[in-house]
C-alpha cells in the first residue's frame, strides 16, 4: 500500500490511479521494505549508531504513519555482542512501551525480522532541535529557549520518577524533535538504560563529547543529575550559540558570552553544568524552579504550545507522498547554515588544537625519544666497559639536541598551557601538557646520560667530537 502524492489517500498495490483524487501513483515509489506482512517502509529518516530510523506506513491502519526504528548489524562483530545487543534492544522496547508522557513517542509494538530488530513508534512530524538551530541559527530567544527547558524538565522529570529511574543519558540537539505545535519529543532511548541502584559504577560509558556530563566518562555513577549536565548544556548552547563541543566540561559563563541572559539564569545554568554531580540541582524540579520563577513559568507554559514565529520559514517533516529527498530546505538559499559567519555571534570555533601546543607535543616528543636513543648508546659503551669506547663518545652528540629541545618543548607547553586559544580547543591542553612532560622526561633522561658517562669513561665532549670525526 502506498500512499496518493496529492492528496494522500492510499493507493491499494495494483492499482494504477488515486481513488480519492485520480491522480497517478507514481512508478517505482514502492515500499523499500514490508516487515511483518505490515508495515511498509517508505523512506529512511535518520541513521546513527544504534540503527536507521524509517517512515512507514501501515497496512492495517492506512492513515497511520510510524517511524519504525531497526537495529543495525554492521557494528555487531562477536556473536556475544550480537546477544547483548539483541538483548539491549528488547529491554529498550519494554522499557518504552510502557511509558506515555506528551514529550516522548508513543512506542507500540516491537519484533525481530530476518535476524535484525525493530521497534514501532508514533512518528514525531517536524525536525530535531539540531535542524531547527542550524536553520534558524543561535542564540535563541530567552522566552523561545525556556520554553523548550521547561519541556524537557518535564519529560527527564518523567523519566526520572520511573521505578527504577530511567536516565536518558544522550540529551542532545539531534535527539530533540520539534513538532510544528512546538512541542518537543525526546527520540533516541539507543543509550538509556534503567539506572540499577546500588551499582558501584556504570559498566558502559555512552554519551556526546561537549553534552554528557564527566561522570558520563566512566568516571563514576551516572544518575539523574547527569541528566541535569546536559540539559544545562543545551540551554546553554540555545542560549548563547557556543559550542559545548569546543571546550567540553569548560562552558563560559551564560551572561558573559550574551549579555541578554538574565543573571540567574546563568547562575542555574552554571550550577546545572557543574563537573561536581554533588553542586548541581538534585532534581529537574529544582532546575526548573531556578529557571522559571512560578509567574513567568506559566506564561511560558502557554506559549510553549504555539508554533515559534519562525517555525513557517522551516520546512516541516510532512511524512508521505510530499517530502520526497531533496524537497527539505536545508542548506537552500537564503538558510542559515549553523557555525556559518554571523549565525553565531558569540560562538566559539570547535578547533581541536593550537600550532603552540602541537609544537610543543612534536618536539617534546622527539626530544624524549631521541635522548632515550642517547642513553641506549652510552649505556652500550658503559656495558662494554671500555673508556675510549666509541659508544659513549656518539651517545654524548647524540644528547646535544635533545638537550636543547626537551627544554624548549617544556617551555613551549606550559605557554600553550596558560593561553586562552589552547584552553578553547578540544584537545589543545592535553597536548601541552605531553609536551611539558615529554620535555622533563628528556632532561631526566639527559642526567640519567651524564651518570653514565663518567663511569664509562673520561671522555669529554670535544674528545667524543674529535672520536667521532677520526671515526668517520
Ligand atoms: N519517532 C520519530 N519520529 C520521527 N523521526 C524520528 C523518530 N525517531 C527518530 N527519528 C529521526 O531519526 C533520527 C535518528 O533517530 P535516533 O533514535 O536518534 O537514532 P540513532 O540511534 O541513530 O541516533 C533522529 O535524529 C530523527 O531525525
Ligand atoms: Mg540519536
Amino acid at each position: 500500500m502506498m500512499n496518493c502524492p496529492n492528496c494522500n489517500a492510499p493507493i491499494a498495490p495494483g492499482v494504477a490511479f488515486c481513488p480519492e483524487c485520480g491522480t497517478r501513483r507514481p512508478a517505482g515509489d514502492g515500499p523499500i521494505r514490508v516487515l511483518q506482512g505490515r508495515y511498509e517502509l517508505i523512506r529512511k529518516l535518520g541513521q546513527g549508531g544504534m540503527g536507521s530510523v524509517y517512515l512507514a506506513s501501515d497496512r492495517r491502519l492506512s492513515t497511520v504513519r510510524w517511524a519504525v526504528k531497526e537495529m543495525s548489524d554492521a557494528l555487531i562483530t562477536s556473536p556475544l555482542e550480537r546477544h547483548s545487543a539483541v538483548e539491549a534492544f528488547r529491554h529498550e522496547a519494554e522499557l518504552l512501551a510502557r511509558l506515555s508522557h506528551p514529550n516522548l513517542p508513543r512506542v507500540t509494538d516491537h519484533f525481530s525480522e530476518e535476524g535484525k530488530n525493530y521497534l514501532v513508534m508514533e512518528f514525531v512530524p517536524g525536525h530535531t532541535l539540531l535542524d531547527y538551530m542550524q536553520r534558524n541559527g543561535l542564540p535563541r530567544p530567552l522566552d523561545e529557549a525556556l520554553g523548550w527547558a521547561s519541556q524537557i524538565c518535564d519529560v527527564l522529570g518523567y523519566l526520572h520518577s520511573q521505578q527504577p529511574p530511567i536516565i536518558f543519558r544522550d540529551l542532545k540537539p539531534a535527539n530533540v524533535m520539534i513538532t510544528p505545535e512546538g512541542q518537543l519529543k525526546l527520540v533516541d532511548f539507543g543509550i538509556a538504560r534503567i539506572f540499577k541502584q546500588g551499582q558501584a559504577k556504570d559498566t558502559q560509558a555512552y554519551g556526546t563529547m561537549g553534552y554528557s556530563a564527566p561522570e558520563q566518562y566512566g568516571r563514576g555513577q551516572t544518575d539523574a543529575r547527569s541528566d541535569i549536565y546536559s540539559l544545562g548544556v543545551l540551554l546553554h548552547q540555545l542560549l548563547t550559540g557556543h559550542d559545548p563541543a569546543a571546550t567540553p566540561f569548560r562552558l563560559p559563563p551564560a551572561g558573559a558570552l550574551n549579555p541578554a541572559v538574565p543573571a540567574h539564569i546563568s547562575a542555574a545554568i552554571a550550577r546545572a553544568t557543574d563537573n561536581d554531580p554533588q553542586q548541581r540541582f538534585s532534581s529537574l524540579a529544582e532546575l526548573r524552579q531556578a529557571l522559571l520563577p512560578t509567574s513567568g513559568f506559566v506564561q511560558l507554559q502557554g506559549q510553549q504550545q504555539q508554533a515559534p514565529a519562525v517555525w513557517a520559514t522551516l520546512p516541516v517533516n510532512p511524512g508521505p507522498p510530499s517530502a520526497a529527498p531533496g524537497s527539505q530546505a536545508y542548506g537552500a538559499p537564503g538558510s542559515q547554515p549553523y557555525g556559518a559567519p554571523g549565525s553565531q555571534p558569540y560562538g566559539v570555533p570547535a578547533r581541536t588544537t593550537t600550532g603552540l601546543a602541537t609544537a610543543a607535543f612534536w618536539l617534546g616528543i622527539v626530544s624524549a625519544a631521541w635522548m632515550a636513543l642517547a642513553l641506549a648508546v652510552v649505556a652500550t659503551g658503559a656495558i662494554a666497559g671500555d673508556p675510549e669506547s666509541l659508544f659513549t663518545g656518539f651517545g654524548a652528540l647524540l644528547a646535544f639536541p635533545p638537550l636543547l629541545a626537551g627544554p624548549l618543548a617544556a617551555l613551549l607547553g606550559v605557554f600553550a598551557l596558560v593561553s586562552k586559544e589552547t584552553a578553547a580547543t578540544i584537545n589543545g591542553r592535553r597536548h601541552a601538557a605531553v609536551g611539558v612532560a615529554a620535555g622533563t622526561v628528556a632532561l631526566l633522561l639527559c642526567c640519567a646520560v651524564i651518570a653514565v658517562i663518567p663511569s664509562s669513561s673520561t671522555t669529554t665532549g670535544a674528545e667524543s667530537a674529535a672520536l667521532v670525526s677520526y671515526w668517520i
